[in-house]
């Protein structure tokens, strides 16, 4: 069996200097946000898990469709030998990808380092052949991949872009842009814009669910940086921006109260009702991702969706 090969690009004392900045920055702005990667503890990667399952979160079942029936095409449009995934997560609808290309090696990224090595520790069981590099690594940051054979895909999956804002996707593309050169690809998956109930549901499931994952960054918050937010003290809350086309996760004040963060010397004021932003998840169209692309210098070669137009996944190929 290959060896599991984990590389950290993150130092630990990095990652912990990102998020007290975070922090500092989000808690004291108006109105306040954190980013979504500190959702991403042991914890939160569990319950993102079990979001994927609820009856509500239509957009995994519908990228596996999509992958399930469509990976025999990516893989003759790609042929890639080496499969690169951004946000890796558990690495699960990633298997009909790894079945179908001629792959060398797979190399999952993640900032989640407990998802990253149980997915990478069932894979090289599952697929002794296959040589796993993962990396333990910001998406957002320059990537250095290791020396694999090409071609590369670069896979992209969850819509997990859709949680960059406008400006944050621009850069993020054209980072991806430079990492590729003739004949590698991204392949990208994408929500998409549909019924505003639809939408809600999948970010305020009946079972609670994605109210626990939302309440979990305070709770990383209060482990890493001493902070005392009590979760019990805040609602969550999923709506719709029409003029955006993007769901907002965030977390409601249910009083007027003051969160301690020790480690910053930081006093937060909250006032009954005020709300933390704690995530977007834009939903997009295809001109959209193809305008993208296109100012990334990518050109979007194929478009697949699943049967009720729900998801969709993008793949273009570098000239
Ligand atoms: C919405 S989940 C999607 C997981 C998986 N790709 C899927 O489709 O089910 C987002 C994943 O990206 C990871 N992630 C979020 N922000 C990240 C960042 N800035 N750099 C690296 N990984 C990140 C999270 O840990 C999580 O595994």
């Amino acid at each position: 069996m290959s060896p599991l090969h984990v590389t950290r690009t993150l130092a630990e004392d990095a990652t912990d200097a990102a998020l007290r900045a975070d922090v500092l920055h989000g808690l004291t702005a108006t109105p306040k946000w954190l980013p979504p990667k500190w959702f991403y503890d042991a914890r939160g990667s569990e319950l993102f898990e079990r979001i994927t399952e609820l009856p509500e979160y239509y957009p995994t079942r519908a990228e596996r469709e999509i992958l399930a029936t469509r990976s025999g095409e990516i893989a003759a449009a790609s042929g890639a030998r080496t499969l690169v995934e951004l946000g890796s997560g558990s690495s699960e609808k990633t298997r009909y990808l790894i079945d179908a290309l001629p792959l060398a090696a797979y190399v999952p990224v993640d900032v989640s380092e407990s998802a990253l090595t149980q997915a990478g520790e069932a894979l090289t069981a599952e697929r002794p052949e296959l040589e796993v590099h993962a990396l333990i690594a910001d998406f957002t940051a320059p990537l250095t991949l290791p020396a694999t054979p090409g071609p590369r895909l670069v896979a992209f999956l969850g819509g997990t872009i859709g949680n960059l804002l406008p400006a944050e996707r621009a850069e993020f593309l054209a980072s991806v842009r430079a990492l590729l050169a003739p004949g590698d690809g991204l392949l990208l998956g994408t929500d998409l814009v549909k019924d505003e109930r639809v939408l809600v549901r999948a970010y305020d499931d009946a079972a609670g669910v994605t109210a626990a994952f939302n309440k979990n960054v305070l709770a990383v918050v209060d482990r890493e940086l001493g902070a005392d937010f009590d979760p019990d003290a805040f609602d969550h809350v999923a709506l719709w921006d029409a003029e955006r086309e993007w769901i907002e996760m965030r977390l409601r004040s249910r009083t007027a109260q003051t969160v301690k963060v020790p480690a910053l010397d930081l006093a937060v004021d909250f006032a009954a009702g005020e709300e933390l932003r704690t995530e977007v998840s834009a939903k997009f169209r295809k001109e959209g991702v193809s305008g993208e692309l296109a100012a990334a210098g990518l050109e979007l070669t194929h478009w697949w969706t699943d049967a009720e137009g729900r998801f969709a996944l993008s793949l273009s190929v570098v000239r």
